[in-house]
């Protein structure tokens, strides 16, 4: 083959493969045959140096800090887009046009509504019940309801499913949130926007008017559009995994939501409230920052730290400058943001965190923000989940879509006990 292979000796024999190209990144060595051809496997446990897939959705340079969707800086669509242009975007390729953004945007007002005895489904649940449960369990029963959307086979009806996902998370997110604090919840209001139709159904109470603010609702659509898709991380790629044997959208995304819950994924954003909360004053940063540092302390500076960002994580930036935006129109300020830029500062300034290259992720100052919109910490994950659930639902359309899927199925280095006999009880 040409430049563009990978040679490589095992067992005093040579190997050849080919070198893929993509439009931005890294290129990726073709192994396909290897384990054909050599009988050996690669080593990759934490997928550190695996591509998994071909995706046109989501490009993140993280040695630059470069994030884009379908070409667009995160940037530019956080500051000139909205949550529901982004979902179109990601999900059908381009930004919408006028007629397609009102069809768009039309299409997923109508599917906000739950089957209405899915709303039993909640009684179930303890009050105390952490909303990602609820979310798993909820999301994961709509395959219970809807069977008219379950082939992925017809795209027709992978396209129903995805904009009823888009669609109802937020009612079900809201819904967990007014069951935990023993409110009725809230019908859907076709005529808000899909971030204004959450927040009413969030915060709203039928006894009386709920008005948007309009400053608290732009502040959460960009949130969401920051949160929208970021490449195969933990939780998409388990998404995929489910999606390659077949399994029904809902179940691919209920697993997403599990996935994501886990504190070094998604739960990080409510780790890292629950962390500046407990060091409190900044007086007392110095003595988190060596545990963070101490080998023998299982601390870590919680929404710090990235697998791919060795660099400053765009969507912190932004989340920084949405925390100025909404204590000035709140007229709030929380002390506790004073704690989370001076950790920033003594952090970036350690030699620890420059030597490995730690830097603020999107869960560093999100939590900040959600707190003072009104949202407990219980509820962060449940809305990172609510808006990746756009970038779930489109990189499990594109992994159904590919004609060269296969179902996910890794291999192991086996380091187990060699084959042995049966030992009966009374002698052993
Ligand atoms: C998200 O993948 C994505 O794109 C995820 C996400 C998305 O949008 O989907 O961006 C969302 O999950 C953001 C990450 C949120 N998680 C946290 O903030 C939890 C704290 N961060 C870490 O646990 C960690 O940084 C990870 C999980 C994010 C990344 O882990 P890696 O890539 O496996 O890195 P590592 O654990 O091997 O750490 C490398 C070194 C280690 O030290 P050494 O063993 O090399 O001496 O850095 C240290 C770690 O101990 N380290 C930290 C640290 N993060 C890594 N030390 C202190 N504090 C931290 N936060």
């Amino acid at each position: 083959m040409g430049n563009n292979s990978a040679t490589f000796g095992l067992n005093g024999e040579n190997y050849e493969y080919p070198v893929m190209s993509g439009s931005e990144g890294p290129d990726v060595i073709d192994i396909r045959k290897l384990y054909g051809q050599t009988g050996a496997f690669t080593y990759d446990p934490g997928f550190t140096s695996t591509a998994s897939c071909e995706s046109e959705l989501t490009f993140i340079d993280g040695g630059e800090g470069i994030l884009l969707h379908r070409g667009y800086s995160i940037e530019q669509l956080a500051e000139q887009s909205s949550f529901m242009e982004v979902a179109h975007l990601l999900l059908r390729g381009e930004l919408p046009t006028a007629d397609e953004y009102s069809d768009f945007t039309n299409t997923i007002t109508r599917h906000t509504m739950l089957h209405d005895q899915l709303r039993g489904f909640y009684q179930g649940f303890r009050r105390d019940a952490h909303p990602m449960a609820i979310m798993c369990g909820v999301v994961g029963a709509l395959s219970a309801f809807y069977h008219d959307s379950t082939d992925i086979n017809d795209p027709a009806q992978r396209m129903i499913a995805s904009h009823r996902l888009i669609a109802k998370m937020p009612t079900i997110a809201a819904m967990a949130y007014k069951y935990s604090i023993g409110q009725p919840s809230m019908y859907p209001d076709n005529e808000l926007s899909y971030t204004g139709n959450f927040l009413r159904m969030t915060f709203g109470v039928p006894a009386e008017e709920y008005v948007v603010n309009p400053v608290i609702e732009k502040a959460m659509d960009r949130i969401f559009i920051l949160h929208a898709d970021h490449e195969q991380n933990a939780s998409t790629s388990t998404v995929r995994l489910a999606g390659s044997s077949g399994a029904n959208p809902f179940a691919c995304i209920a697993a997403g939501i599990a996935c994501l819950w886990g504190p070094a994924h998604g739960g990080a954003n409510e780790a890292a409230l629950n962390m500046l909360h407990e060091i409190g004053h900044p007086d007392r940063i110095p003595e988190y920052i060596a545990r963070a540092k101490d080998k023998d302390d299982p601390f870590r500076l919680m929404g710090f730290g990235h697998r791919v960002y060795k660099n400053y994580d765009p969507r912190a930036s932004v989340m920084q400058e949405t925390v100025k935006e909404v204590f000035a129109a709140l007229n709030v300020n929380d002390p506790v943001f004073d704690v989370a830029l001076q950790l920033e500062e003594m952090a970036l300034n350690d030699p620890y965190f420059i030597d490995k290259k730690l830097f603020p992720n999107v869960d560093f100052y999100s939590g900040i923000i959600l707190s003072a919109i009104g949202f407990p910490t219980s509820m962060f994950t449940a809305l990172f989940a609510l808006a990746r659930t756009v970038g779930w639902v489109a990189q499990w359309n594109e992994m159904i879509s590919d004609p060269g899927q296969r179902i996910g199925r890794p291999r192991q280095l086996y380091t187990g006990p060699k084959q042995r006999d049966y030992v009966p009880v009374g002698d052993r």
